[in-house]
């Protein structure tokens, strides 16, 4: 996916981005409505168009799905796309088989649904083949969790590629995307939007969206040979 054409297009679908309480164009309340979940129709709406813009063969994965109010959302319209949904089903009320019902319910086809806890099933290989054009991560969000979240993805997406992080108002999910950006020269912060408790009520607790590029941040390979043979001294 191409990252840059995101944020315009997320901007296009606001009448005033990002103080607008609704997208325009398709809407999601049927989606709250039917299956309560942990996000804003706003919200909702930026899935919806990050997944719609995947191109082919690439995935759109999903750390923490819950009742499948994100996924459903990320899913709908976009039926051509390869969805893939991580959770291990430790919240409360929470189960592979409602998650399943809900999408049915919404005349979805069920996606690849991995049921484990993501930071041994990711590392492990459940991703094997998918090139994974939007990560979608929502699953635990102490600081470790959150930059590991990030981290453990990244073998896995394509060359060019979006990842989004919610309740990015949370301090430490704050720091840990801040100082993932920092040490990760492939990551580029895209869209930062605060959260109702920051002056946007329509963002649930705030939400980023990163650009990876594989290429982003390395030196050409005969500059990087140049740079370490001055480094060591060593005549040419
Ligand atoms: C905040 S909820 C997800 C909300 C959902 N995206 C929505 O739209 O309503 C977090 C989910 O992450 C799952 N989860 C927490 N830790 C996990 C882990 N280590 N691996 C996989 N899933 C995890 C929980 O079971 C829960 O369903």
């Amino acid at each position: 996916m191409n990252p840059d054409r995101f944020e315009p297009a997320l901007h296009a679908l606001f009448d005033e981005f990002p103080v607008s309480p609704n997208p325009n164009g398709r809407r999601f309340t049927r989606v709250l409505d039917e299956v309560p979940g942990l996000a804003c129709e706003n919200n909702l709406a930026l899935l919806n168009l990050a997944a719609s813009m995947l191109e082919p063969e690439e995935s759109y994965v999903e750390v923490g799905s819950l009742r499948g109010t994100s996924l459903i959302a990320a899913m709908v319209g976009n039926d051509d796309a390869d969805f893939v949904a991580i959770d291990d089903f430790s919240m409360k009320d929470a189960s592979r088989s409602q998650l399943e019902s809900n999408i049915e319910q919404f005349g979805l086809n069920l996606p690849t649904i991995v049921e484990g806890d993501a930071f041994q099933v990711i590392p492990s290989g459940a991703l094997a083949g998918k090139r994974v054009g939007v990560y979608y991560y929502d699953a635990g969000h102490a600081y470790e969790q959150q930059f590991d979240g990030l981290r453990m993805i990244e073998p896995w997406l394509a060359d060019r590629a979006l990842l989004i992080v919610d309740d990015t108002d949370w301090e430490q999910v704050e720091q840990a995307t801040r100082d993932y950006l920092e040490q990760q020269p492939k990551a580029r912060l895209l869209v930062w939007i605060p959260g109702k408790d920051n002056g946007y009520p329509h963002w649930w607790e705030g939400v980023k969206a990163f650009a990876w590029e594989s290429d982003a941040g390395v030196l050409p390979e005969p500059t990087a040979r140049a740079a370490a043979v001055v480094e060591l001294g060593v005549e040419r």
